[in-house]
């Protein structure tokens, strides 16, 4: 009987990937997948420090593994990620059961501790920039993620992630090309590449082999096979011409920016440490709309963040309006051990957070819902994921703007097919696929 893993996923799309990494690393070592923890001899935790939120929920998830290891403790309990990270040697004196903990993609750790002679209980906290290639197992076949830097150099001061995954290293392009290559060969249609602020790319590699961001979509764009690319998350503050101008040039970029707005008063956005204004901030868009005016748009958006006044928050109110985004994440600010902003006075109070954040959901999925309409009655190119979610006899899929699209027809996974759409809310578009014109796969 091989050994069976069972892994449990919070926070991003960073973590997600660093789980792929996992399993495809637990494979390689002979290990299979189990349905359920209780089936499992490795039960392991890849946990988010961002929000409050996000750590309750994994220490409720963490009694559970509790119990099973106290029935057999022959188990292996681990807890990765930035909230091990955020609380390193603590984790074994909070939670006793616990074998090993690592940081933030110290996979090949993870690795060391499972081959060693003897499993005592161990933590792994460096940060050793990339930490190379590993077999990923991706949940798409034919979606692939390329983190192409770790870490951030950036100070926002309500984040805990600079000190969770360490100062901002980029992985050499030739290597991301290879990389991207090896995917396309393997099925992968399209590419996200990942990283904390991803638009500041390449500032760190040596002179000789420095391109910028603009750069590696191009050359990533160059590879054969891959027809989609996106990436996230930028930052406002290096969202330079060039980047914007690839959307339109590029024919794999899809028309789709993430741009983390996360406040829109500049007096605010000042003690966020963005170093953008609400101005500067409204002229990327100005920009984006001009040079690619289908373009989808989205963003993150922080509410109560200390200090924030209602007339601050107007001015967030009135930025998501006049943006008019596709679709944006909102969040509760809350305050995080080692940041800043969690040491300033004038916190909001919890109601009036929550007061506000209704606000902005209105104005964000009013907006949204307005903007989806003009994809009514066009014909988009969509890569199909598989059967739907909520009807399995129609198909689901993503549209270049990263929008769900359901729609009847017969395709399989991975093929990219041209859908018309027929109607639209704030989250999907639903279409029956064209008998005309099929984009091939
Ligand atoms: N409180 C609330 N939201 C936060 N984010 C990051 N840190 C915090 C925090 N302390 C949000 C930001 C970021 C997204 C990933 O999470 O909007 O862009
Ligand atoms: Fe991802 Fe940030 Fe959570 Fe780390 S803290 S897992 S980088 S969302």
């Amino acid at each position: 009987m091989p050994k069976r893993y069972h892994v449990t996923t919070f926070g991003c799309q960073m973590n997600a990937h660093d789980s792929e990494r996992i399993q495809g690393m637990l494979e390689s070592l002979g290990y299979a997948a189990a349905a359920s923890r209780a089936q499992a001899d490795l039960i392991l935790f890849n946990t988010c420090s961002i929000r409050e939120a996000a750590d309750s929920r994994f220490v409720a998830h963490l009694g559970e593994a509790k119990r099973l290891k106290r029935e057999d403790p022959e188990r292996v309990i681990g807890v990765g990620g930035c909230w091990a990270q955020s609380v390193k040697e603590e984790v074994f004196a909070r939670f006793p059961f616990v074998d090993v903990a690592f940081g933030p993609g110290q996979v090949h750790k993870l690795a060391e501790f499972l081959t060693a002679e003897s499993l005592t209980a161990q933590g792994f906290f460096e940060f050793e920039g990339f930490t190379g290639h590993l077999p990923a197992k991706r949940a798409r076949e034919h979606q692939g993620w390329v983190q192409i830097s770790v870490g951030c150099n950036s100070v926002c001061s309500y984040c805990i992630v600079p000190s969770t995954r360490g100062r901002e290293v980029s992985r050499p392009p030739a290597e991301l090309v290879a990389e991207v290559a090896d995917l396309a060969a393997d099925g992968v249609r399209e590419v996200t590449l990942l990283g904390q602020n991803v638009n500041s790319y390449g500032r760190d590699l040596p002179r000789d082999r420095r391109i910028t961001f603009a750069q590696l979509l191009a050359e990533i764009d160059a590879v054969p096979g891959v027809r989609r690319i996106r990436y996230t998350s930028p930052h406002p503050k290096d969202m330079r011409e060039d980047v914007i101008r690839a959307h339109a040039q590029l024919p794999a970029l899809c028309e789709h920016i993430h741009l983390p707005l996360q406040s829109g008063s500049s007096a605010v956005l000042r003690r966020m440490r963005r170093t953008y204004s609400r101005e500067r901030y409204l002229d990327r868009v100005a920009l984006i709309r001009e040079h690619v005016p289908d373009c989808a748009l989205t963003t993150d958006i922080i509410v109560g963040f200390p200090g924030e006044t209602e007339a601050d928050f107007e001015q967030t109110l009135e930025v998501a309006e006049a943006v008019g985004y596709d679709g944006a994440f909102t969040f509760i600010y809350s305050p995080r051990r080692g940041t800043e902003a969690a040491t300033l006075a004038d916190q909001v109070p919890h109601e009036r957070k929550v007061a506000r954040m209704e606000r902005l959901v209105e104005v964000v999925q009013r907006r949204a819902r307005e903007r989806a309409q003009r994809f009514v009655g066009r014909t988009l190119e969509v890569l199909v994921e598989g059967p739907s979610r909520t009807d399995p006899t129609r198909l689901r899929g993503r549209s270049r703007h990263n929008r769900v699209v359901n729609f009847d027809g017969l395709a399989a996974p991975g093929e990219l097919i041209d859908v018309r759409i027929t109607a639209a809310t704030s989250q999907t578009l639903t279409g029956e696929a064209s008998l005309l014109a099929s984009a091939g796969a």
